[in-house]
C-alpha cells in the first residue's frame, strides 16, 4: 500500500559519484596541513557543510585556524574539488538513478533534493537532472547544516507535504539524524553498518523500484522512533528489489 507522497534526496554519494572527489580535496588540504586524514575520518564529513568539514578535520589534526584562513582553505578546497566536477559526465550518475527518479515521478510521487552541497545547481545541470526534481533545497538555502532537520523540511515544505509524508534517501549518518529529527523516515544508501539508523537499506538504485522501498518501510516496525537495525535491507539483486 502507498504510504508516502514524496521523495527527498541527498545529492553527493546518494545520486552521483561525487563523494570521492569531496575526500580527494579534503585530503589535498590536510596534507598541505599536516594532517594525516583516513577514509574513516572522511565519514564524519559526509553530508555536513563545507566549513563545519573544515572544522572537523582541524579537530582531527588538533589545529586552530582564524576565520579568514578558514575561508581560504574552504575557497582552495572548492576549487580543488570544482577541477573534479568539471570533468564530470552523465555516467557518473549512480546505476539505476535515473530510471527510479523517472519512474517514481511517472507514479506521482513529488520529488525534492535536500544536499548540504553549494554546488548542487552546478551538478543538477551536468547530469540533466534538473527537470527531475519538483524543488531543490541546496547549501545556499539553508542555515543550518545536517544533522540539522532544516534541509529536509524545507524540502517537505516545498512540495506542500507534511514530513511524514516524505521517505529521504541518504548516504550519510548525519544525515538520517536530520531525516529523523526532521519527523521523516530514512533509507541509508551504503551499508547496514555504515547506517545503523536507518530505517531501511538499500545498496543502490539499480533494479529498485518505489513500490520495494514502500514495501522495505512497511516491513520495519512501522512504529515511531528507529532503533537501530529495525529496517529491513536489500539491494541489488535482491527479488524484493526487481
Ligand atoms: C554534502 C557532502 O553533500 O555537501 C559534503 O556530503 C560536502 O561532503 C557538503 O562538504 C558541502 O558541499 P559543497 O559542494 O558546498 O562544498
Ligand atoms: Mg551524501
Amino acid at each position: 500500500m502507498r504510504m508516502y507522497r514524496g521523495l527527498l534526496f541527498d545529492l553527493d554519494g546518494v545520486l552521483v559519484d561525487t563523494a570521492k572527489y569531496h575526500y580527494l580535496a579534503w585530503k589535498e588540504i590536510a596534507g598541505r596541513l599536516g594532517i594525516v586524514f583516513t577514509p574513516k575520518d572522511n565519514e564524519r564529513l559526509k553530508g555536513v557543510s563545507r566549513m563545519r568539514s573544515l572544522e572537523i578535520l582541524l579537530e582531527i589534526g588538533g589545529r586552530k585556524l582564524d576565520r579568514k584562513a578558514k575561508e581560504q582553505y574552504c575557497e582552495e578546497k572548492n576549487r580543488i574539488y570544482l577541477n573534479h566536477i568539471r570533468r564530470l559526465e552523465r555516467s557518473a550518475l549512480l546505476p539505476g538513478v535515473r530510471e527510479f527518479l523517472r519512474d517514481a515521478r511517472k507514479k506521482g510521487y513529488l520529488l525534492a533534493l535536500g544536499s548540504a552541497s553549494r554546488n548542487a545547481s552546478l551538478i543538477l545541470d551536468r547530469l540533466e537532472l534538473n527537470a527531475c526534481f519538483d524543488a531543490v533545497i541546496d547549501g545556499n538555502a539553508v542555515s543550518k547544516a545536517k544533522p540539522d532537520p532544516e534541509v529536509f523540511r524545507k524540502g517537505a515544505q516545498a512540495l506542500g507535504l507534511k514530513p511524514r509524508e516524505c521517505i529521504v534517501f541518504e548516504d550519510a549518518p548525519a544525515g538520517i539524524e536530520a531525516a529523523h529529527a526532521g519527523g521523516m523516515r530514512a533509507v541509508g544508501i551504503g551499508s547496514r553498518e555504515g547506517l545503523p539508523e536507518a530505517d531501511g537499506i538499500l545498496a543502490g538504485f539499480a533494479g529498485v523500484r518505489i513500490e520495494a522501498v514502500e514495501a522495505m518501510l512497511a516491513g520495519g516496525d512501522g512504529a515511531a522512533g528507529n532503533p537501530a537495525g529495525s529496517g529491513f535491507a536489500f539491494g541489488e539483486g535482491s527479488p524484493v528489489g526487481q
